[in-house]
């Protein structure tokens, strides 16, 4: 399959770029009274309205012939099957084998997955069952009653965004058991986490794939202690359970192999919230809530893999993001989820979204031809009304926004839902419409203010609008609609990386940091070196250094 950029759809998109120059989105409206209903997608009781980008229908037959050129059909199938399409790590990308309905085979290396797949989720199950029963005893003979998950990037963002968005359907925290999340290697994480759990009483899921990542391998260490320190050396094995492909290393900590589950190569990290990496979501939420976000990812795989690329979800959201970031140029892109329970989706989204496409080579090691995966932040609405959102209406910035909004409220309170959805179409509709300065200065003059006030204060009231959004509504959020919005991004970032040409299932850039890491925190603790460091780092470690060996003034 050819991963480079082919020069007629491409020089199509460019001449549509060309064409839609000037055109304000406004016009784009006046000239079309079908745009609404003619630039969206009904799926399922979502409703995705991407009619407030700048294009057109034209636009979108354009990309899809783009796509195709670029043979998304084949990859789709390609992933589905399990291809090694990671092909810097020869290694298939199957996260969606891990939500699969039915038994059907799926090989790999000859070997069929499906059978430790569910052998590992009867593994999970039979955990929360334990756990809820008070079965799982400690080292002291007392059942556990707090869990700590220990794991940092995908061993970490996806099962926290989950378990906080699923946290209010639980009937009370009384209900399971506490489930916290640490990730960093700076002590205040771990120290915060700890305080106030009973030693007796926790178990720790240290998660990584690679059982070397050094910040979870340093936070389990340090948790070991934290439990020696209360219970003594003998039996902390009791208290720790493994999630990890390195089995070796996790016995080597001292977790016996009846506490280690399975991560697998043909899951990659950021993908992998699906696979035991999701444990805490069951402890956390139940099976049953896990069940269902597995089904919920399911049935959007399903979609994906099943519909024209006309009428297909992720590939449409996709070819905006694309038409935005690589056609257009936007350098970033904001996702606003109106929900307070997706707190932790902008972190997650920019793992997956960064890491899978933050590069600039494609699969055969040649440079990009335009720009790749645009920066993504954002935070919720409306909270994000009082903080960026001046930024976007009057910033010399325009920035493609996305808004994520559930339409039912998980527990009702008064008119506050329909306030929350009102908010984020208004927020898409003055992004778009904004307010003249003609409109500023006779609304001025309405109150009454005269013409020097006018005058005064006209230019710093003017909206320029014409400011394009995305907007999703989805029925509301539980966990099967949060499973198929999972699975929709993870989607589009596939996409997006079909269309660049790049391997989204690598890392490669995250390495050099790390190695660099290692002499400067021995510089630190020691005083050697760091041996070749350029002028400036030598002179940050030295003053760090003294700082570190100072008594804090307060
Ligand atoms: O951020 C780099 C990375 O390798 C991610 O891809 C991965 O999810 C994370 O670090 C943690 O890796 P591990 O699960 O091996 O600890």
């Amino acid at each position: 399959m050819t991963t480079s950029t082919p020069s007629d759809t491409w020089q199509a998109l460019l001449d549509h770029r060309r064409a839609l120059a000037g055109r304000s989105l406004t016009s784009l409206f006046d000239a079309d009274d079908a745009r609404g209903s003619r630039l969206s997608l009904v799926w399922d009781d979502w409703l995705a309205d991407w009619s407030k980008q700048r294009l057109t229908s034209d636009t979108m037959t354009a990309l899809v012939a783009h796509a195709r050129e670029h043979n998304l059909e084949a990859w789709v199938a390609a992933l589905f099957a399990g291809e090694k399409i990671n092909l810097s790590e020869l290694r298939p990308a199957l996260h969606t084998a891990l939500r699969q309905p039915g038994d059907a085979p799926l090989l790999v290396d000859g070997s069929d997955i499906i059978p430790a797949i569910r052998a590992t989720q009867a593994r999970m199950r039979a955990l929360e069952i334990q756990l809820r029963g008070g079965l799982r005893l400690g080292a002291s003979g007392r059942p556990i009653r707090s869990v700590v998950h220990l794991g940092i990037g995908g061993s970490d963002l996806g099962p926290a965004l989950v378990c906080e968005a699923l946290a209010g359907a639980r009937a009370s925290p009384r209900d399971g058991i506490e489930v916290a999340f640490v990730s960093n290697v700076d002590p205040e994480h771990l120290t915060r986490a700890l305080t106030g759990l009973d030693p007796a009483t926790t178990l720790f899921i240290v998660t990584s794939k690679t059982f070397t990542t050094i910040e979870t391998l340093r936070n389990a260490h340090s948790a070991r202690e934290w439990l020696a320190a209360s219970l003594g050396g003998a039996a902390l094995s009791q208290h720790f359970i493994a999630v990890t492909a390195n089995v070796d290393a996790a016995r080597a900590f001292g977790i016996a192999g009846a506490d280690v589950l399975p991560m697998w190569d043909w899951v990659g990290g950021r993908y992998s919230l699906w696979s035991a990496v999701g444990l805490a979501i069951v402890i956390g939420c139940g099976w049953d809530a896990f069940a269902a976000l597995l089904a919920g990812a399911a049935s959007m795989d399903a979609h994906f893999r099943g519909t024209p690329l006309e009428r297909n979800l992720p590939v449409l959201l996709a070819l905006v993001d694309y038409w935005n970031a690589q056609v257009l140029g936007h350098p970033q892109r904001v996702v606003a989820p109106y929900a307070h329970a997706l707190g932790r989706f902008p972190a997650y989204l920019q793992q997956l979204a960064l890491e899978s496409n933050g590069k600039s080579v494609q699969r055969d090691g040649d440079a990009l031809g335009h720009a790749s995966a645009p920066a993504v932040w954002g935070g919720t609405g409306t909270d994000s009304q009082h903080a960026f959102f001046q930024w976007l209406h009057q910033g010399t910035h325009l920035v493609p926004v996305e808004f994520i909004v559930p339409v039912r409220a998980a527990h009702p309170l008064g008119d506050q839902q329909s306030l929350l959805v009102a908010n984020a179409l208004a927020q898409a509709q003055a992004l778009m419409v904004g307010k003249s300065l003609a409109v500023v200065r006779a609304e001025l003059a309405a109150k009454g203010l005269p013409p020097e006030g006018i005058d005064a204060q006209a230019a710093h009231r003017v909206c320029p609008g014409d400011r394009p959004s995305t907007t999703l509504l989805l029925p509301e959020l539980n966990a099967r609609r949060l499973g198929q919005l999972l699975s929709l991004y993870e989607h589009r970032t596939f996409v997006e990386g079909v269309l660049c040409g790049i391997n989204s299932f690598d890392q490669w850039g995250v390495e050099l940091g790390k190695a660099l890491a290692a002499p400067l925190a021995r510089a630190l603790a020691d005083g050697v070196g760091p041996d070749g460091a350029d002028g400036s780092t030598v002179n940050l470690v030295a003053h760090a250094r003294s700082t570190m060996r100072m008594r804090g003034r307060g």
